[in-house]
């Protein structure tokens, strides 16, 4: 078995850093000084490595490339305001990250190089760890079939790697959404739980539609009757009718388990809203809406944090918001941010120091 104190550290000569603004950073722009990489060969994990971000050589014919078998983790970390790095619930990542690598027929990362290699990637690079509110630096831990060979089989090789990426907010104004109707992001029985690298890849094209008609994003909707909401773009969706927050369950297996999903989920019941974790008909939005009880509908994700949305639209039906005088999703992502810049106490146990 592998312990944090076999992983092989190469330092670099020189911090990428200082050649780059951190003011307005673009998401997924940068990389910082430092990468983990591991590998799957004979049954274990081996080689755990800490080195210089660099390329990565690879065969035409590796087998990720072809058919599919790769998997990622969204994570980040944040600097309290005495400057001291912490990581938002890393453990939650790792479980789901396995549960993907199970799904995906690939072998499960073992929690000391997950857990430790991060740890000790995220201090060597904690200078690129911006310190400015909605700024953190996004954590991409990431897994890959590495067997050169076109046979449609679940390779016998794999590749564990985690890259680093400071990054400001994913979505910088409120959003215009697109109930999709016609293509589907997850099926019962498919994938949609799993953070499968495909699941994005699918959603690309339905995304290009919406955007050709204006919209930021799609609400996707589920397979059999396009009726029932599912996720909103890359991110869970929240909708707060009355004194409720509904957002679907998670028993279908078409919708992520989120992090931040179920962060916020705990938040709104501190509150004092009732949260519903249920399958919610768009026909019931729309009802809420007619009724003026819809008051809010809010995006959560690691990138995304809580993204705000300013217009749903589903078939001639627009509802708008005025995201300038929403009560909850601006309170929600004030309360977690307090607790992700140290600026309350974290009584989850939500923060893991490095
Ligand atoms: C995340 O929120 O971490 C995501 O995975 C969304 C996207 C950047 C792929």
């Amino acid at each position: 078995m592998i312990a944090a104190a076999d992983f092989n550290i190469t330092k670099i000569e020189r911090s990428k850093l200082n050649d780059i603004n951190l003011e307005n950073i673009p998401f997924g722009k940068y990389m910082t000084d430092y990468m983990l990489e591991a590998d799957y060969e004979d049954g274990e994990w081996k080689n755990v490595e800490i080195k210089p971000y660099q390329p990565l050589l690879m065969a035409p014919s590796l087998a990720a490339i072809h058919y599919g078998q790769a998997i990622f983790e969204g994570v980040k970390a944040y600097k309290n305001d005495a400057g001291e790095p912490y990581i938002f619930r890393p453990l939650d990542n790792f479980k789901r990250f396995n549960a993907s690598a199970e799904r995906m027929q690939m072998p499960t990362v073992p929690e000391e190089i997950f857990m430790e290699g991060m740890k000790q990637l995220v201090k060597l690079d904690a200078n690129w760890i911006p310190e400015k509110v909605d700024h953190s630096l996004y954590i991409r831990p990431f897994m890959f079939s590495t067997d050169e060979t076109i046979g449609v089989k679940p390779s016998d090789k794999y590749k564990f790697m985690i890259i680093l990426s400071p990054t400001g907010p994913y979505y910088a104004t409120p959003m215009r959404i697109y109930v999709e109707e016609q293509y589907v992001r997850a099926v019962p029985g498919g994938i949609g739980f799993a953070k499968a690298a495909g699941n994005y890849g699918g959603a690309m094209y339905a995304t290009a539609q919406a955007k050709l008609k204006g919209y930021d994003q799609v609400l996707w909707t589920d397979a059999y009757e396009h009726k029932y909401v599912q996720e909103c773009g890359t991110m869970n969706v929240i909708f707060i009718i009355g004194n409720t927050a509904i957002t679907p369950d998670l028993e279908s297996g078409t919708i992520l388990k989120g992090v931040t999903r179920d962060s916020v989920i705990t938040i709104l019941k501190e509150m004092g809203l009732t949260v519903e974790e249920r399958a919610l008909n768009i026909d019931e939005v729309i009802e809420a809406h007619k009724a003026g009880t819809l008051k809010e509908v809010f995006g959560t994700g690691t990138a995304a944090t809580i993204s705000l949305i300013k217009e749903l639209r589903y078939k001639d039906y627009v509802m708008e918001f005025d995201t300038a005088t929403l009560q909850v999703a601006p309170k929600v992502k004030e309360t977690l941010n307090n607790i992700r810049y140290g600026k309350v106490a974290d009584t989850h146990g939500w923060m893991v120091k490095l």
